[in-house]
């Protein structure tokens, strides 16, 4: 089978409104129904038409992808077929995303913490977050339009808690083409980090006091009232590149997944939106033959889909809440946008025999569990180390048991937050976060030589002088 060909069957696809049923074609970009206001996901009409082809038969073809020299395949879209089959070669973006490795926890971290796990390194994406992979489906969506239209401006818009704005502005930044990209910001509420990241791209970086959700709503006033593309996980383009990572975590796997829990941090609930819709989607084609236990987690801090879950069926409501500082700070969200569709693929999960569940975490087990991870080998940004405290949660209130294997999505480079790993280690986190770090996790540097000392000595004095002071500090004793 010659893996560098691009797949030649299309699908057709629409936008199927998660409140209303309501079905609108995908020559235009599409946020919200224009019937009822609700959100919308995409579905391919032909999506039963793989059933006429063995599971096996699919598994192989998206196995020999693997080795595949066309770029248009290497990435979230070696899963063409299950994702966006309307797409033409020449309007994929890629750029490095997804094909994340899954690595798995240390023995010792394991043994420590008495659970089974590995990470999925979110963080490997061209810009350090698992939103590339999204952009990668919203922009190759994108490009085909521009090209359908022969547009040649298009003004991209997003709202942001730092990562999908960083997204979204380097791939604007590399279509180019008319294409231009602003970002919406909650002033101080994303890291330096992430700030560098679209302005070294060239974005326009708007700012306002506030949280993310009062950005979101600005950002939606603006998709109404102009002509913007909407990149926000409203665009379902972006839910179907997220799908990638459920597919690549089956693969991994050998495409199987029974006895495997999956956690993921809930913020606006895209990602969690995109991780069922791709299990369902492989379990309804037989790639999988069981479904893995999903869990969601959320701090104590930023929780309203936690909220809606603790309660029993039948008396479940919705409230969005109004947001405290988290260090799980990507993910402070009040009002999901994605949630209704939460809703709607948590019950078809439950209905295929899934396992849904959300937990809630503290912000001190956030930090503890981070910091612990990554003195393990590991790169797991504050929300990775929110999946794992969500792991030692469920352990605790008996959901996962000594057998299970967990795999947890760390959605970022721990290096986009940094800023809180010093807090811990400086013992400087404001008292509205909760958290004071654990003694044996605290590491700080430490000055070998004081200038004034360094200035006294010749070369060879300072060397040998500072080799000494090395030699004590690491407890060495001379040869
Ligand atoms: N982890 C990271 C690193 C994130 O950036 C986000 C969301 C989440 C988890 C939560 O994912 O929203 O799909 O439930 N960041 C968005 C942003 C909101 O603007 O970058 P979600």
């Amino acid at each position: 089978m010659t893996t560098d060909a691009f797949p030649t069957r299309r699908g057709r696809m629409e936008y199927v409104c998660t409140q209303c049923g309501a079905r609108r074609g995908v020559e235009e970009l599409l946020y919200t129904c224009p019937e009822c206001g609700g959100v919308f996901l995409l579905e391919d009409l032909d999506f039963a038409r793989m059933k006429e082809r063995p599971a096996e038969e699919w598994r192989t073809r998206f196995d020999a992808r693997r080795a595949t020299r066309n770029t248009a395949l290497r990435g979230i879209f070696r899963f063409y077929e299950l994702m966006a089959p309307v797409l033409e070669q020449e309007d994929i973006v890629y750029l490095g995303e997804g094909d994340t490795p899954i690595i798995e926890a240390s023995p010792a971290l394991q043994k420590a913490l008495g659970a089974r796990f590995a990470f999925k390194n979110e963080g490997q994406n061209p810009s350090a977050s698992f939103k590339d992979r999204g952009m990668a489906g919203a922009f190759s969506y994108l490009r085909a339009l521009v090209r359908m239209h022969g547009w040649d401006e298009v003004l991209t818009v997003c709202a942001s808690t730092g990562d999908t704005s960083a997204a979204a502005a380097l791939y604007a930044s590399h279509v180019g083409g008319g294409i231009r990209s602003v970002v919406l910001l909650p002033r101080g509420k994303v890291t330096p980090q992430q700030l560098s990241q679209p302005l070294g791209s060239g974005a326009l970086v708007l700012e306002v006091p506030g949280v993310f959700d009062d950005c979101m709503k600005v950002v939606e006033y603006l998709a109404e009232h102009y002509r913007v593309a909407l990149l926000n996980s409203k665009n379902s383009w972006r839910i179907l590149g997220q799908e990638s990572y459920a597919y690549e975590c089956a693969q991994w796997y050998g495409w199987g997944l029974a006895g495997k829990s999956l956690f993921v941090p809930v913020g606006n609930a895209g990602n969690i939106t995109a991780i069922m819709s791709g299990l369902l989607k492989m379990r309804e084609l037989g790639l999988i033959d069981e479904l893995p236990r999903l869990f969601g987690v959320q701090s104590h801090h930023a929780d309203p889909v936690w909220r809606y879950y603790s309660r029993p069926e039948g008396e479940r409501r919705y409230e969005p809440v109004r947001v405290r500082p988290s260090v799980a700070q990507a993910a402070m969200i009040g009002n999901p946008v994605s949630f209704p569709r939460v809703k709607k693929l948590a019950a078809r999960y439950t209905e295929a025999g899934g396992d849904f569940n959300v937990v809630q975490v503290t912000e001190q087990a956030i930090m503890d569990a981070m910091i612990c991870a990554n003195r393990h080998g590991h790169i797991a940004c504050t929300q990775g180390g929110e999946c794992l405290a969500g792991l030692l949660r469920a352990k605790e209130l008996g959901l996962i048991g000594e057998r299970d294997f967990a795999v947890l999505d760390a959605t970022a480079h721990a290096l986009k937050f940094s800023g809180f790993q010093s807090m811990y280690m400086e013992n400087a986190f404001p008292p509205e976060f909760g958290v004071t770090p654990r003694p044996e996790l605290i590491n700080t540097p430490r000055l070998l030589i004081t200038p004034e000392r360094r200035a006294e000595l010749n070369e060879a004095e300072f060397t040998a002088e500072t080799a000494r002071e090395l030699a004590r500090a690491a407890g060495l004793k001379s040869r």
